[in-house]
């Protein structure tokens, strides 16, 4: 298992939800240029991936999203783009040259004043993100786990403590072509997709549920809880 599964079909239909539901837009297009350009995989939400993210946001009436795995920006973006003007979203990056493409296209998007991106390990970022003032006294609406899958458990551990009842926490790619039923795999990121699963499924103050997506990239899939 966990043999990528290509299917002509998915991306075609995708295209046409796209072409039916998403306007065209110069500056997510301009924005996946910039990552092609700067080496970045090609491993971002797909679109209609974004627009859901960006309508959780709108759902939960966001005011602080905390998102961790940045890359360039596509998904930050299309969460970013719900706040009101006085939100805040925080996105966590280890690596340096993801996030100086990040910072870049944030700015053509206009949303420099919204996104404040830190670069580091995750693990490192989010006790001193716990810390901050800005965080006790206003805990994220939203979140998005989408960076290393072996520490995904690790996350949603920091998630509820970042969070509120109400909070949203997304978890992305948590199917991995079927292989996320093998818990006999040596594959660490399955693991990880089952970690964050026996995470949610037991937590008390988790409501929990998974959907399984196919379409332009593929088979995969997230979790979606919300806190009690
Ligand atoms: N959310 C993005 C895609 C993120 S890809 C989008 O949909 O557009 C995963 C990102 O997580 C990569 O850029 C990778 O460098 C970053 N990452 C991996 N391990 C990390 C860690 N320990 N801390 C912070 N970021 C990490
Ligand atoms: C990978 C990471 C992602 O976040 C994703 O959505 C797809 C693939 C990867 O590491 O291969
Ligand atoms: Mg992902």
């Amino acid at each position: 298992m966990n043999e990528k599964i290509i299917n002509p079909t998915w991306s075609a239909v995708d295209g046409y939800i796209v072409e039916q539901l998403l306007p065209k837009d110069a500056v997510l297009d301009a924005v996946l240029e910039a990552n092609k350009a700067g080496g970045l995989p090609a491993i971002d939400v797909s679109p209609t991936q974004g627009k859901l993210l960006h309508m959780f946001a709108k759902m939960v009436g966001a005011r602080r999203i905390l998102e961790i795995g940045t890359l360039g920006g596509y998904s930050t973006i299309w969460m970013a783009r719900a706040l009101p003007e006085d939100g805040r979203l925080i996105t966590l990056e280890c690596e340096p040259h993801h996030a100086e493409v990040a910072k870049a296209n944030i700015a053509s998007a206009g949303l420099e004043a919204v996104v404040d991106i830190r670069v580091g390990a995750a693990l490192d970022i989010l006790p001193k993100l716990a810390a901050e003032a800005n965080t006790q006294s206003q805990p994220f609406d939203l979140i998005f786990i989408d960076a290393d899958k072996p520490n995904n458990a690790n996350y949603l551990e920091w998630a509820m403590k970042l969070s509120r009842p109400g909070t949203v926490i997304v978890c992305d790619n948590v199917i991995r072509n079927g292989a996320v039923i093998d818990g006999e795999t040596s594959d660490a990121k399955v693991h990880g997709s089952r970690a964050a699963f026996e995470f949610q499924g037991s937590h008390p103050k988790l409501t929990a549920t998974a959907l399984q997506t196919v379409g332009s990239k593929g088979y995969d899939g997230f979790t979606i809880a919300i806190v009690e």
